[in-house]
């Protein structure tokens, strides 16, 4: 399987950017700020906070949703009429690019959330006209409402479309739940879109690796560019792209190529007429517009004179058929490179039979030639590809379980264990990328409270205990709802390695807590343990606080681990354990944001969080970094108070390019504290400061500690789908 290199958010550049690249605000800067009203709280969900989309999508009468669906597919419209008669292959794609947006690197993208709907997806130079497929669908949208989400009827209406045209799927989960407002989320630094004229973003002769967490070519692509590296129509090259992007949506060389050669057994390219006699993007378009990009008159799309990507034709002669003959076609002729009415490069079959060509997608009289991308070709000169793709062109069964099972991945990646999958068409098998974790059982109330003694007994220190639990559960991303302490996978391969984990004390903690757990299971002992130490380190500075465990995880083993899979979710920087492996190429501090976002954070929560683990002593490496207190190991507000004392002043450490810095005392010069980034910037940013405040005000003590408990309580459960 390939390996996806390179490390989180390290540029080759050595240049400190924005966490976020380029946002809508720099795309757009004329769009209407419709987000100002949030500074007046509440939601923007207009269905309200208590809505349960689960409870919702359970309701609804799916059979029915599904005949609309397919009764939508051969409806014709006279405003974007559908190729062949049929809209199929265009839901097919839109599906895959709402799905195909997923990275491993931090989870985020994906289908989940529907974001294809919003800006700067939604005017993505690889999204072109994808507008109307998604108005094509709004009278049934509209007629089943609040009991499908966009974000499931996206996914939804690709399997329909590939069952219409007897293609195979492997299961349909809903639960996908939408959101009203735009995601931020890093897609990259460039000020263009595909911008042929520039360095792609792999590039082995200068030295060029794709930064995490991206898994694109370019900005404004879901994956590569169709006519190969920058335009480069060189087969092998589009190989090794393909490799590495398709590696960070988490498919290996087989799932990669059963998805492209199913997904373009369907359908056609369109590049008709040169890109510049279409409008724009759907986010810059006129009001009149509503909505609607890349418009060119009515007539002109009544004939099907339409450019969305530039290249021209269907790869299939039967292109809403689900059969062989993509790979046939594929691998039986050979193609010359040719130029689309566009001016796109393009693999065109040489001598190709009648029979061979494909019907006109206005006109059935009618053949025409078909084609092949840059990257489809790569299925075939890449030698690794070829094996697979000549097993497939000779094996219909081994393609049609291949591409199921792979498209099937491709639309679930993002949603976390199976539990949260609803629906009727929920499939029987559990898949080992699906992270899955045995149930576990309840234990008693008094084997909770002898364990949680034996644990304080156990020798282990608290600024021990609290760091194993928050290395068990830290892993959680809201993004795409992997990781947590449910299946207490931080005792196995590749978690207990991990250096922000600190594996030689994580290995005693866990081998001591394993020889007292009873009947309990690792998982639940390693978060109880973590909450009786905070017991013990609150009452030690003489408060309390009870912290409120639900017990019931299971334990995963290495059987039900596809250990590679975990290797993105390595914390390369950890801002609530101090932790930083290599400098990035985004300031240690913002990582702290981006990591507290994916645990589904709070400010005040993030806030209360880092400093209560700072004066637990939770400090990765045990550096002391941050631990501004001299009584480490007991839950106070010690870290807000000494940060904001002026008595101390702060310089950087010569030689430690930024990252730690020195506390003396201002009068007599003497050390008192060491820090980092991660640390003063509780102090220099002005937001982050006025946090830091509240939890330093006399008569704020008890906000301080509940706010820490219901922020930790957060963290240790994030995963606990299975609680309903
Ligand atoms: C269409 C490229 C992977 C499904 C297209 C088009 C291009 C393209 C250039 C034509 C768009 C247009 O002009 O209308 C690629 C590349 C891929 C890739 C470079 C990866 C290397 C996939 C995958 C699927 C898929 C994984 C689904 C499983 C489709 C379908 C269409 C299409 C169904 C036809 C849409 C229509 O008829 O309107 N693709 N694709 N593609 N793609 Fe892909």
């Amino acid at each position: 399987d390939p390996q996806v290199s390179g490390c989180p958010f390290s540029a080759a550049s050595g240049d400190v950017r924005p966490l976020h690249g380029r946002t809508n605000k720099d795309w757009w800067p004329d769009a209407v700020q419709v987000d100002i009203l949030r500074q007046n709280g509440g939601s923007v969900d207009p269905q309200g906070d208590d809505f349960d989309y689960a409870e919702a999508f359970n309701a609804i009468d799916y059979t029915a949703l599904k005949a609309d669906l397919t009764a939508l597919m051969t409806d014709d419209q006279p405003w974007w009429p559908a190729d062949y008669g049929h809209y199929g292959p265009f839901f097919i794609r839109m599906a895959w690019h709402a799905a195909g947006t997923y990275r491993t690197g931090d989870g985020r993208g994906g289908s989940s959330s529907g974001q294809q709907r919003f800006a700067p997806l939604n005017s993505w130079p690889d999204n072109g006209n994808l507008d109307k497929a998604r108005r094509l669908l709004w009278p049934v949208k509209q007629k089943y409402g609040k009991h499908i989400s966009w974000a499931d009827l996206f996914i939804l209406a690709g399997n329909v479309a590939i069952e219409s045209m007897g293609g195979p799927v492997f299961g349909f989960g809903g639960g996908r739940k939408d959101v009203f407002e735009p995601e931020t989320v890093y897609w990259g630094t460039e000020e263009l879109w595909v911008d042929t004229g520039a360095e792609t973003r792999i590039n082995p002769e200068s030295g060029l690796e794709l930064e995490g967490p991206l898994a694109a070519i370019q900005m404004g692509l879901i994956y590569v560019n169709p006519e190969g590296p920058g335009g480069n129509p060189d087969p092998l090259l589009s190989a090794r792209d393909m490799r590495e992007t398709f590696a960070r949506m988490a498919m290996n060389d087989e799932e990669t190529v059963a998805l492209t050669a199913g997904g373009h057994a369907f359908g056609k390219a369109h590049g008709a007429k040169p890109a510049d006699s279409f409008g724009g993007s759907p986010e810059s378009e006129a009001l009149a517009l509503q909505g609607f990009g890349w418009l060119t008159d009515a007539e002109e799309i009544e004939k099907g004179h339409i450019t969305t990507s530039g290249i021209e034709g269907s790869w299939s002669n039967t292109p809403t058929t689900w059969n062989g003959n993509y790979f046939r076609l594929l691998m039986d002729y050979e193609y010359e490179l040719v130029h689309s009415p566009a001016g796109a490069q393009q693999w065109q079959p040489i001598d190709q039979k009648e029979e061979d060509m494909a019907p006109d997608a206005r006109d059935p009289s009618k053949k025409v030639p078909t084609m092949m991308t840059t990257a489809d070709m790569a299925l075939k000169m890449d030698p690794e590809y070829r094996k697979i793709s000549e097993r497939f062109r000779n094996d219909q069964a081994a393609l049609d379980d291949a591409f199921a099972r792979a498209w099937f991945k491709l639309c679930h990646r993002d949603m976390g264990p199976k539990v949260r999958y609803q629906g009727p068409e929920v499939p029987e098998e559990t898949l080992i990328w699906m992270d899955p974790v045995p149930e576990g059982s309840t234990p008693s109330d008094s084997a909770v409270s002898d364990f949680k003694a034996k644990a304080l007994d156990s020798g282990l220190s608290v600024a021990e205990l609290v760091k194993a639990a928050w290395a068990s559960a830290s892993t959680y991303r809201n993004s795409d709802h992997r990781g947590g302490a449910n299946g207490a996978r931080v005792r196995l391969a590749p978690q207990n390695g991990w250096a922000a984990n600190d594996p030689e004390e994580l290995g005693k903690v866990l081998s001591t807590l394993d020889g007292i757990r009873g009947d309990l299971s690792m998982a639940d002992a390693i978060v109880l343990a973590g909450a009786a130490a905070i017991e013990k380190a609150a009452s030690d500075a003489g408060s309390s606080v009870s912290i409120n465990v639900t017990t019931g995880r299971g334990d995963a083993t290495d059987e039900h681990t596809d250990a590679e899979s975990f290797e993105p979710m390595e914390p390369f920087a950890d801002g609530f354990r101090n932790y930083l492996k290599t400098k990035a190429s985004v300031k240690t501090e913002e990582l702290l944001v981006d990591k507290a976002h994916l645990l589904g954070l709070s400010m005040p929560e993030m806030t209360a969080l880092v400093g209560g683990m700072r004066a637990l002593g939770a400090v990765a490496g045990n550096t002391g970094h941050g631990v501004l207190t001299d009584r480490a190991g007991q839950l106070t507000n010690d870290f807000f108070v000494n940060l904001l004392d002026m008595g101390t002043k702060w310089e950087v450490v010569d030689g430690s390019g930024d990252e730690e810095f020195v506390g003396r005392d201002r009068a007599s010069g003497t050390e008192k504290y060491r820090a980092t980034r991660t640390d003063l910037v509780f102090g220099s940013n002005s937001q982050l400061r006025a946090q830091a405040e509240v939890f330093a005000e006399s008569g704020n003590e008890q906000l301080f500690l509940d706010t820490f408990v219901s922020a930790w309580t957060k963290v240790m459960d994030a995963d606990r789908f299975d609680l309903g």
